[in-house]
């Protein structure tokens, strides 16, 4: 009983981390005739959502690439800021529509609370940002939000970052708990 107390109480700050008051998700708009393989390769992580995973962590990045089924391979690195060790998470992602819609399910078997995560493509040019947005309803738990603007190169432009602010305007999506991540002084990856 204790156990099991003690996972919900986890997985419902997990949840509710980032939690706007409503309980629904709201509408979201996501990229059409999305282009999977124009998405693959390497993206910086420039501002998230707080996500308690990821707190201690600098330099992220997320690198796609095809799988030999036709998933997508994910692989999520990362330095600790407090001990300065690179780190990383591999996950696989598949596309949730047959709609040409850019809604993805991501899944880190490693993870310590692992469901398959929505990961949807907001807005993205292919080769320079991105803005993923991520929503669900979990049953008992509520609604787990994420959200992130992710970039081609680790330090671009600040027009680049508020164009992808801009995005998060134009569908009313909060701005205002958005972290940046700190991609100074980070290793060659
Ligand atoms: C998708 O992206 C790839 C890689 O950038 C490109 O070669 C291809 O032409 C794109 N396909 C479409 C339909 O735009
Ligand atoms: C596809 O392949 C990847 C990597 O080998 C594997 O992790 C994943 O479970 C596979 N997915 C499906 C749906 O077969």
């Amino acid at each position: 009983m204790e156990v099991i107390i003690v996972v919900f109480a986890l997985v419902s700050l997990v949840g509710t981390y980032a939690q706007s008051p409503s309980s629904s998700c709201p509408e979201v708009s996501v990229v059409q005739n999305f282009n999977a393989t124009g998405y693959l390769g390497k993206w910086y992580e420039q501002m998230k959502y707080p996500f308690i995973f990821e707190l201690d962590a600098k330099c992220i990045s997320a690198e796609y690439s095809l799988n030999p089924n036709g998933t997508v391979r994910v692989l999520n690195q990362q330095i600790n800021i407090g001990t300065g060790h690179p780190n990383s998470i591999e996950g696989t992602a598949r596309l949730d529509s047959t709609t040409g819609e850019a809604k993805l399910l991501v899944n880190f078997p490693t993870a310590p609370i692992h469901f398959d995560s929505p990961y949807w493509v907001v807005a993205t040019d292919y080769v320079s940002y991105s803005v993923v947005w991520s929503c669900a309803e979990v049953p008992l738990i509520g609604k787990s939000t994420h959200a992130w603007i992710l970039t081609r190169e680790r330090n671009p432009s600040r027009d680049l970052i508020d164009k992808a602010l801009s995005v998060f305007e134009k569908q009313h999506l909060s701005t205002t708990s958005l972290l940046t991540t700190d991609q100074q002084d980070c290793p060659k990856q």
